[in-house]
């Protein structure tokens, strides 16, 4: 089937299921296309429990599709393809967090929201990219324990005062970034900003002009008078920098810079997952009780934008 008309199939679709098409920055062109709603993780998560929809397509992987099903587990929430993990979620399990919490007693857990559900259950509160710095800030403890992502709390670590126990876990496509292919391209264009996520390692990170979210690189290059741009994150997010601001130029940092998980979904899958249902999320109630709370709490202390 040729790809408009399956966008106008699944369009219809949604329609008459009264469904919500949620993707992610980073998602395929032809699904950013027709999606009712794109942002970054904490977008996507604020506007999933907001929706009046019956049902949430969601684009993106497991974890963020996991945290729309906590936040509205009244309603059904679709993950297209079951395949779409995230490996830096998978790098900590919850009965390694009930180890850290043995060791530190009196440390509170901060876990990005790229963890699973049972991970965030035992946590205080989460954080995204876009929030990371003003909820460790908030954070009544003087200790806490940040998982799982490294280079994000290495980040954060350099704008709060506080001990902070760091996980040793990372994305694979943003830490296999390094900073003599920055370099280079920032010879080969000394006008253009280099824009970068937080997820990329520290080295990486110390050469940018502006550290954020994908929404912030969005918003940044928007607003930037520059017209060309080096971009520290996945190449997905390209299809939102030409949209929102064309005649702009945008080079991606590294070669390669693609996320395989975030490139499961395809159209074909979102066709299906409507017409039969699937996959649905479904956790255990106790899982989204006690995870509902840290993501309530991220929401009710931050949307203030990444600072420092
Ligand atoms: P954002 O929250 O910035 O969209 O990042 C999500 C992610 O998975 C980055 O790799
Ligand atoms: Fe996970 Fe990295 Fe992919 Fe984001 S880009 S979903 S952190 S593997």
């Amino acid at each position: 089937m040729a790809y408009r008309e399956l966008q106008d199939r699944i369009r219809r679709l949604l329609k008459e299921k009264n469904a919500l098409l949620l993707a992610h920055n980073y998602q395929r062109a032809e699904i950013q296309e027709i999606a009712d709603l794109t942002g970054d993780s904490y977008e996507l998560s604020v506007k999933a429990s907001k929706t009046q929809a019956d049902t949430i397509v969601f684009c993106g992987v497991r974890f963020m599709a996991e945290s729309a099903k906590i936040l509205s587990p009244g309603k059904t929430v679709l993950l297209p393809n079951p395949r779409a993990g995230c490996p830096m979620a998978d790098m900590i399990t919850a009965q390694q967090v009930e180890q850290l919490r043995a060791q530190y007693p009196d440390a509170s857990v901060v876990s990005y929201v790229n963890t699973n559900a049972d991970v965030k259950a035992l946590s205080d509160v989460c954080c995204t990219s876009s929030n990371a710095v003003s909820i460790v800030r908030a954070v009544p403890a003087r200790k806490v324990i940040f998982i799982p992502d490294k280079n994000l709390g290495s980040y954060v670590r350099k704008f709060v005062d506080k001990e902070m126990i760091i996980w040793d876990g990372y994305c694979p496509t943003h830490h296999h970034v390094y900073p003599a292919e920055v370099q280079r391209l920032k010879e080969q264009y000394p006008d253009a900003p280099f824009v970068c996520h937080p997820e990329c390692r520290p080295e990486v990170v110390a050469l940018a002009d502006k550290v954020t979210s994908t929404s912030g690189i969005i918003k940044f290059t928007q607003e930037d008078p520059h017209r060309r741009f080096i971009i520290g994150t996945e190449e997905g997010i390209l299809y939102q920098l030409r949209k929102n601001s064309p005649g702009k130029e945008f080079h991606l940092a590294s070669y390669g810079f693609i996320c395989p998980n975030m490139k499961r979904t395809r159209l074909e899958d979102v066709l299906l997952a409507l017409e039969k249902n699937q996959e649905e999320i479904k956790l255990p109630p106790a899982i989204i009780e006690k995870a509902r709370l840290p993501l309530e709490r991220m929401i009710e202390m931050g949307a203030a934008a990444l600072s420092g």
